[in-house]
């Protein structure tokens, strides 16, 4: 970005039509005024994905994907912006300016894109090393996992050669200062040495995010070195928490499931074998902001953690992170083996498919676990066991949920579903009530998150009828300022429609260029897309329209009189004067 001027984009867009550009791609059908489709950005046969033809917008209900036409193109095709500019104007006939890259744009852009840039030119000089005669160690290494050269191309693996500085140097040609070259973490440095490659002589596993950016590296020694594995540490575009290695392959694999490992070899060795929907976290713990990712793509994972003690602990911790976010889960097991690689080299494929089918739930592989840890022919144990399964069952919700694993676990332990059910009433009769209905802890904490919930929604059904029309938000911006809003980003939108309601022309789909972050995005392509009630004439409107007005002004003044300074008079003042207006406002629309 930065490259075009703002009115370029702008008529490139208005010969865009986003109904007519995105139909390129997908199938899509008009249902009211909106269109639908299937979304091609997770896996899905549902037409989740809704195109508003008068906002230019997209968003996905299922996975949260959304934007305006750039967006798409630039997610469908995997582009960088100025790429899906490119195509779009070519598309449209639009002739662009010749584009100068020079030093000054460069330094412009800003630090994250000089990052993933100077990862993409890492990646490419790995890549282009394993196939140099200086590669030739790491390649035999990589042949001699059996791994593929189509599956060497497809992963981009590459490989650092023995000396510790050829990137380091190659970078520095290309012109990136030695600060930069500190904040990629492709560096290290030390007050002997100075500055030199963090990885050499290793095979280069290139870590992509769902865009097929790189954003970080893991290199392998070729043997039996320690460490075995050195990771990219976090940078500006490297969060580890909120990536996993071979998504941006699995998301579209379209398969029923995604399969969670632990290693980079694990991925890339399911993924030859035709298992595309796998993943690996990056070397660390499973996190929720990961489970809530991969819920976006699928409704199930299954496990296939190492089969060791630790792997089964990683499982067990996993497996409350993955419900959490309303995932199924399913444990693989694969013993003997260590991991999926392992299975997959001895067993090949085909037994791994069956393995897949016999997948455990994730609630026997708990039980199981859980069994260990008592001796059934001490009677004793044996009744502490059924007090733990008691307290397991006493997890899930009362009622059809919690029958259906109770007959379950029942059958499982030879004993009747009564017999089970009356156990788990007496333990939760002995845990004291408590533990089936948790109270709050603090009730009026509770109702205050919820009014605070509550106000969010009335600010964002707002937002979805200021970009409804100009005429709507003409009327809106009479009545409410931006800086009512007091969720930050709904502010940053209202503030934006209010520009563009200044200016008389509304568009919302050149707004989403001042957000960057995925999440932004996805969170206003959802508002834009909301759903208005559905309203008969112009009184009814007005009615609701003020309802959703006054709580949006209520939920500002209970914000400011919650942040004020309570001895400051003249704000004091203020905020009941504004008490006073919101009582006697009246909206009339024209
Ligand atoms: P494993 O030790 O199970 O390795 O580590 P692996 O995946 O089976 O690798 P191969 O088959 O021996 O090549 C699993 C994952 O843990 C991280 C890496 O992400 C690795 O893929 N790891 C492991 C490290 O980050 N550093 C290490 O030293 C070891
Ligand atoms: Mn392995």
């Amino acid at each position: 970005m930065g490259f075009y001027s703002q009115d370029l984009l702008e008529e490139i867009r208005s010969r865009s039509d986003i109904v007519d550009v995105i139909s390129g791609y997908v199938r899509l059908q008009k249902k009211g005024s909106n269109y639908v489709g299937v979304c091609p950005f997770h896996n899905d046969r549902n037409p989740s994905m809704s195109v508003n033809q008068p906002r230019q917008i997209y968003h996905c209900f299922s996975c949260g994907a959304g934007g305006d036409v750039y967006k798409f193109v630039m997610e469908y095709e995997n582009l960088t912006f100025p790429e899906a500019v490119k195509v779009l104007a070519d598309r449209a006939g639009v002739e662009l300016p010749e584009q100068e890259f020079s030093k000054e744009a460069r330094q412009q852009a800003d630090l994250k894109a000089q990052i993933m840039e100077m990862n993409r030119l890492a990646a490419k000089y790995y890549y282009y090393t394993l196939r140099q005669p200086a590669g030739k160690t790491g390649l035999d290494y990589l042949l001699g996992r059996q791994l593929s050269q189509e599956t060497i191309r497809k992963f981009g693996l590459g490989y650092a050669d023995k000396y510790s500085t050829s990137l380091y140097q190659y970078l520095k040609s290309k012109g990136y200062s030695d600060q930069l070259l500190k904040e990629s973490g492709l560096m290290q440095v030390d007050e002997k040495r100075g500055m030199y490659d963090k990885f050499w002589n290793r095979v280069i596993f290139p870590i992509m995010d769902i865009h097929n950016r790189v954003i970080g590296f893991g290199g392998r020694v070729m043997g039996d070195g320690k460490p075995k594995y050195l990771n990219s540490p976090e940078t500006r575009v490297f969060d580890k928490s909120r990536n996993l290695y071979g998504l941006n392959l699995a998301r579209l694999s379209r398969k029923p499931n995604i399969i969670l490992c632990e290693g980079y070899m694990d991925v890339i060795a399911m993924h030859q074998a035709g298992f595309s929907q796998a993943v690996a976290s990056l070397g660390t713990a499973f996190t929720a902001q990961q489970s809530v990712i991969l819920k976006r793509y699928t409704g199930e994972v299954l496990l296939t953690y190492d089969s060791d003690e630790a792997g089964v602990r990683a499982a067990l911790r996993a497996i409350p992170i993955l419900k959490e976010a309303g995932l199924a889960a399913k444990i693989i097991n694969m013993e003997p083996y260590k991991d999926p690689d392992e299975f997959i080299k001895a067993e090949g494929a085909e037994n791994f498919q069956k393995r897949i089918d016999e997948a455990e739930s994730s609630f026997f592989f708990e039980l199981r676990m859980l069994e260990r840890q008592y001796d059934f022919r001490e009677p004793e144990s044996k009744t502490a066991f059924f007090r733990a399964l008691s307290e397991k069952l006493l997890e899930f919700e009362q009622g059809i949920e919690r029958n259906n694993y109770i007959e379950a676990a029942a059958a499982k332990y030879h004993l009747t579903g009564e017999q089970l059910k009356r156990m788990v009433d007496q333990t939760g009769e002995r845990l004291g009530g408590l533990q089936r209905t948790p109270a709050p802890a603090n009730p009026s904490a509770s109702r205050k998150k919820k009014t605070e919930d509550g106000g969010l929604r009335s600010q964002r059904l707002l937002i979805t009828w200021m970009s409804s029309g100009e005429r709507m938000l003409r009327n809106i911006c009479r009545y409410v300022e931006p800086e009512e809003f007091t969720d930050p980003l709904c502010r940053r939108v209202a503030e934006l429609l209010a520009e563009q309601q200044a200016l008389g022309r509304l568009n919302p789909a050149a707004l989403f260029q001042q957000f960057t972050e995925e999440e932004e995005q996805q969170k206003v392509s959802a508002m834009f897309h909301g759903t208005i009630p559905d309203l008969s004439g112009r009184e009814e409107e007005e009615r609701a329209l003020q309802e959703t007005i006054l709580r949006v002004k209520q939920g500002s003044i209970r914000w400011q009189t919650e942040h004020m300074d309570p001895n400051n008079a003249e704000m004091l003042r203020k905020i009941v004067q504004r008490r006073r207006e919101i009582e006697k406002l009246h909206i009339s629309l024209d």
